[in-house]
């Protein structure tokens, strides 16, 4: 052995030295919470395929809201459950909207601390269960459909939100809301985009959360082929020349490939959403011993964030920040 021998392993010798030389960590202001709150229920009510994660009430939100503010999550997004659905989720824009009430209640309540971003998107809302508005053969009608996103995000806007994530992956959406924002006096109101959003499996357990499964058909005609890494990054470019502030991909840990193209061809702060079958996957398979959750959990969070984002979505957050205290 009369030659110099590379010692990386000099470096790994007691924690200290190793957390001194990671390149990537965990702040718990860079994670989002999902939240979901429903209209017309007297109690959150648990939702089965995703252990931990409620439907809310206007009250148990803010209570949520305030558990995450303590634990140093100071963003969180929310989806909406109206008691009425139809064909044009005309809930979606309803000034007394159950995600417009939430936000009004949220920005009361906590103010600049708190960061609400509005998810912007008609499945939870249409009476079909899609994204956009439906013509007779099922097809997706584009114009109608960025008309509505353009009301959503105003009335969005005028309950309070912080930030506004159009989910629908329509052709145009971002500039559409863009110019509905601008010319309503919200021009300060940055879009996030769900600009590489995947037609992936797994959204199963979200859709059981936000009851917004499609009636008939799937989500193939508007969401990425999960097969197309170029097509992907063509998204996201298009969204930031159409004005997105924030670029997101979705979702996160099958997609880590996506979310490095993304980060290198952009300069826009880059989100990563860990999708409820992440989340589902890794919660289940810890109960059955497979693995220590908080360790896994912490692998998949930190793995997104040495990929390149810079905030991610996560059903994880306060966990991820309790177990970083
Ligand atoms: C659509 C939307 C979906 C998710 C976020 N926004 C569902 C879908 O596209 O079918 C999924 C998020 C998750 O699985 O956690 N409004």
């Amino acid at each position: 052995m009369g030659y110099p021998i590379e010692r990386p392993m000099r470096l790994r010798r007691s924690e200290a030295l190793r957390n001194l030389v990671r390149e990537h960590r965990i702040a718990p202001e860079a994670l989002i919470a999902p939240f979901f709150v429903k209209e017309n229920i007297t109690e959150p009510e648990p939702v089965a395929s995703l252990p931990g994660v409620y439907q809310h009430t206007l009250s148990s939100l803010e209570d949520a809201a305030k558990a995450a503010l303590g634990a140093g999550i100071a963003s969180v997004i929310i989806f909406g459950i109206p008691a009425a659905k139809d064909s044009v989720g005309s809930q979606a824009s309803s000034r007394y909207g159950i995600v417009q009430t939430a936000v009004r209640r949220l920005k009361d309540a906590f103010g600049d601390d708190l960061v609400v971003i509005c998810d912007l998107c008609l499945d939870e809302y249409t009476d079909h269960g899609h994204c956009g508005i439906v013509n007779e053969d099922g097809s997706i009608d584009s114009v109608a459909t960025l008309e509505r996103y353009a009301e959503i995000a105003v009335s969005q806007a005028a309950a309070g939100a912080d930030l506004v994530a159009p989910s629908g992956m329509m052709d145009g959406q971002v500039a559409a809301i863009r110019r509905a924002l601008d010319s309503s006096g919200y021009s300060h109101i940055p879009i996030m985009a769900y600009s590489s959003k995947f037609a992936s499996s797994l959204y199963g357990p979200f859709r059981e959360a936000a009851e917004c499964a499609p009636r008939f058909g799937d989500r193939k005609s508007y969401q990425l082929d999960p097969a197309n890494r170029r097509e992907a990054l063509r998204e996201a470019l298009l969204d930031a020349e159409e004005g997105a502030d924030i670029l997101m991909v979705k979702p996160a840990g099958y997609y880590l490939d996506i979310i490095s193209d993304v980060k290198a061809a952009t300069d826009l702060p880059v989100a990563a959403y860990q999708v409820s079958g992440e989340y589902a996957s890794l919660v289940f398979a810890a109960r059955q011993g497979c693995f220590d959750l908080d360790a896994v959990m912490l692998e998949s969070l930190l793995c997104i964030f040495r990929a390149g984002a810079d905030m991610i979505l996560t059903y994880f957050a306060l966990e991820a920040a309790r177990a970083l205290q």
